[in-house]
């Protein structure tokens, strides 16, 4: 069985490209064959992290269908066991997928033969992220402890759980009911998911069950990334309860990653942080992620510290 986890943040500059690799680099080191496919469209340069020459095919060949297998698009990386599917040199309109090129992309790489496939996706809340989210269904949200990144982490899982409500009506229908929150809830209850999601159960009760289903489905996970030493350890904790408490959705918080000013040493030189500095906390703490993530799909992960 193949699983899939998408990876993104509510801001630019979280670590989820850091993370990806990083994730990417400990599955395949663990025996794990694993591919990381790069669906920040538009900004993409897992390539660059993972010293990748320039790649002379990418996501968008197989979009136009010069190539018809995604498989065919699959480079090989410097890491035995790791591969990449680049969103590099694609174009403009690439950053805009329609939802069939999402399916189609989901499709595909589901039936691709990996142990484990990692998507780098955009920052914010566009569709492409909220849509990669939703169809993956187990997710990887990222933050930094900064008031900002938190603020926008929130939006974004806000945003994936309005996405999921959103799908399942016609915009009139949903307008109608945006509009039966206002009436009952009072101003600005579109925007409250807990309100929107008492309007569905109260009007579509069949839809409140596949949504309450759905959303137990998900298997999200929140990570804090760059937490210097006078961060408060326990902040990734209390978010996923309050993400809980308003949006009624269990985020399972995976963890904090130390800040290591090596980090940005090791992108600058090309060289794999993790290879480079095994012995820091920045790379235990990843080595502890990539093991509970392996862990909540059932398996056990051994990693060679060596
Ligand atoms: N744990 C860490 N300690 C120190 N620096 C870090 C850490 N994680 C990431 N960084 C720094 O943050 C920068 C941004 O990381 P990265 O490119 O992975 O973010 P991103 O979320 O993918 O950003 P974008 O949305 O722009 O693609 C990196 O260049 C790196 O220098
Ligand atoms: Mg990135």
């Amino acid at each position: 069985m193949v699983y899939i986890w998408s990876i993104g943040g509510g801001k630019g500059g979280s670590g989820k490209s850091f993370l990806t690799c990083a994730l990417g680099r400990l599955l395949a080191g663990a025996g794990k064959k694993t591919l990381l496919i790069d669906l920040d469209l538009g900004a993409a340069n897992l390539h660059t992290l993972l010293d990748v020459p320039y790649p002379a095919k990418s996501l968008s060949d197989f979009i136009r269908k010069k190539f018809t297998a995604l498989e065919d698009i699959v480079l090989p990386t410097p890491v035995p066991n790791l591969f990449l599917v680049s969103g590099a040199n694609d174009t403009l309109d690439i950053a805009n997928l329609s939802y069939e090129q999402k399916t189609k992309i989901m499709r595909a790489i589901a039936r691709l033969d990996y142990g484990c496939i990692l998507l780098d996706l955009g920052a914010g809340t566009s569709f492409n992220t909220l849509d990669f989210f939703l169809i993956s269904q187990s997710g990887i949200f990222i933050a930094t402890p900064e008031p900002t990144s938190i603020e926008n982490v929130y939006r974004l899982i806000r945003a994936v759980y309005f996405r999921r409500i959103r799908q399942y009506f016609t915009v009139s229908t949903f307008k109608a009911l945006e509009e039966e929150a206002v009436q009952f809830f009072g101003n600005g209850a579109y925007n409250k998911p807990e309100c929107m999601m008492q309007m569905v159960k109260q009007m579509y009760p069949e839809i409140g069950i596949r949504l309450d289903n759905d959303f137990a489905g998900y298997k999200f996970k929140l990570i804090l990334n760059q937490l210097h030493k006078q961060d408060n350890a326990a902040l990734g904790p209390q978010i996923c309860k309050l993400i809980e408490k308003h949006l009624g959705l269990q985020i399972d918080f995976a963890g904090n990653i130390a800040y290591d000013e090596h980090v940005h040493d090791s992108i600058c030189q090309r060289v794999s942080f993790l290879d480079r500095y095994p012995y820091t906390r920045t790379a235990s703490d990843l080595r502890e992620l990539s093991k509970q993530i392996v862990h909540s799909t059932g398996e056990q992960l051994m990693i060679n510290y060596s």
